[in-house]
C-alpha cells in the first residue's frame, strides 16, 4: 500500500481529482487503528468518490508528555487494516511537514471547552483544533467522520468549523463496543488482562444506570455511578458528568435538556478511558 508523507504529493493526487469533480471524503486519525476507525473509514468510502485516511499522532493535543510517548504506534498493522476496509489514500506526514514552525495559533470555545475533557486536559482541543485546521486546509475535504466516542471534540470540531467557514460537512458516526460493552480505543491496547477485565465496568454501570433515570436525580444518579465505579479494582473516576447534548454544559434535573448525555473519564490503572451514553 502507498503511503503519501508530503503535503505536495498528497496535493497532487486531490487536486486532480477535485478538478474532476470528484467529492472528497477525510478521516483524520492518530493510528493504532480498531473497528471504530473503520466503521468512519467504511462510511466515507461508500459516501465519497475519494477518500483520505490521515495517520498522524499530534503532540499539541497532548497535555501529558507521557501520554504521547506511550500512544500506541501501528502503522503497518493500520495500512493492512485499510487496505481491507476499502484501500483509502493514505497520507502519513512527519511532524516537520504538519509543523514546520512551532503553530501558536489559539483557539476559543467558550464554555465548551472549559467543561469535562476540557478542564482535565488543558490546551487539549486548541490542539485539536490547530492539527484538524491544518488538515482540512491540506485535504480540502468535502466531508469528515468523526467518532462519538470523543462526544466532546465532535463538538468542538463543529465549532471550529462554523468560526473559520469551512466548507466541509463534519459526519459523526456511533461508537463501536467490544461484545461486552467496552468502547474500542486505541487506548484498550495498552490495559493488561486485569485492567481489561475491570474497564467492562464502566460501560456496563452506564448502561444499567440509563435504567434508573425514571427513579434517580441527577445528583444521586452521578453519585451511584462514580461509587459503583471506583469500587471496581484498578478504576478510578476522573468525572461523570450528565450533560447537555447541544451546550454539554451540566443538568441538574432531567427536564433542563431536550437529550442528556451521561460524559465519563476513568482511569484504569494509568491508562485514560472515555465513554459516553444518551440517557
Ligand atoms: O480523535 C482523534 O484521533 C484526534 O483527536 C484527531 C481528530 C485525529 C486529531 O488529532
Amino acid at each position: 500500500m502507498k503511503i503519501i508523507q508530503t503535503i505536495v504529493e498528497l496535493q497532487t493526487v486531490l487536486t486532480s481529482k477535485k478538478n474532476a469533480g470528484k467529492s472528497i471524503g477525510f478521516v483524520p486519525t492518530m493510528g493504532a487503528l480498531h473497528q471504530g476507525h473503520i466503521s468512519l473509514v467504511k462510511k466515507m468510502i461508500a459516501e465519497n468518490d475519494v477518500s483520505v485516511v490521515s495517520i498522524f499522532v499530534n503532540p499539541t493535543q497532548f497535555n501529558d508528555p507521557n501520554d504521547l510517548l506511550q500512544y500506541p504506534r501501528t502503522l503497518e498493522a493500520d495500512c493492512a487494516l485499510l487496505q481491507q476496509a476499502g484501500n483509502p489514500i493514505v497520507f502519513a506526514p512527519s511532524v516537520e511537514e504538519i509543523y514546520p514552525e512551532p503553530d501558536t495559533r489559539q483557539f476559543g470555545f467558550g464554555r465548551l471547552e472549559t467543561v469535562m475533557e476540557g478542564q482535565f486536559r488543558p490546551g487539549h482541543f486548541n490542539g485539536v483544533a490547530q492539527v484538524v485546521s491544518r488538515l482540512f486546509d491540506i485535504v480540502q475535504p468535502d466531508r469528515a467522520y468523526f467518532g462519538e466516542k470523543d462526544f466532546q471534540q465532535v463538538a468542538i470540531i463543529r465549532a471550529l468549523v462554523k468560526q473559520l467557514h469551512l466548507p466541509v460537512t463534519i459526519i459523526a458516526c456511533p461508537i463501536v463496543r467490544e461484545a461486552d460493552g467496552l468502547a474500542l480505543s486505541s487506548r484498550n491496547a495498552r490495559l493488561t488482562a486485569g485492567q481489561r477485565k475491570s474497564a467492562v465496568a464502566i460501560s456496563r454501570t452506564l448502561f444499567e444506570s440509563r435504567e434508573k433515570k425514571a427513579r434517580l436525580p441527577v445528583a444521586a444518579l452521578k453519585q451511584e455511578v462514580i461509587e459503583q465505579i471506583n469500587a471496581v479494582p484498578e478504576l478510578h473516576v476522573e468525572y461523570f458528568d450528565l450533560v447537555d447534548r447541544e451546550t454539554l454544559q451540566s443538568v441538574n434535573h432531567w427536564s433542563d435538556a431536550a437529550q442528556v448525555v451521561g460524559c465519563i473519564a476513568v482511569y484504569d490503572g494509568e491508562v485514560r478511558l472515555i465513554d459516553n451514553l444518551g440517557y
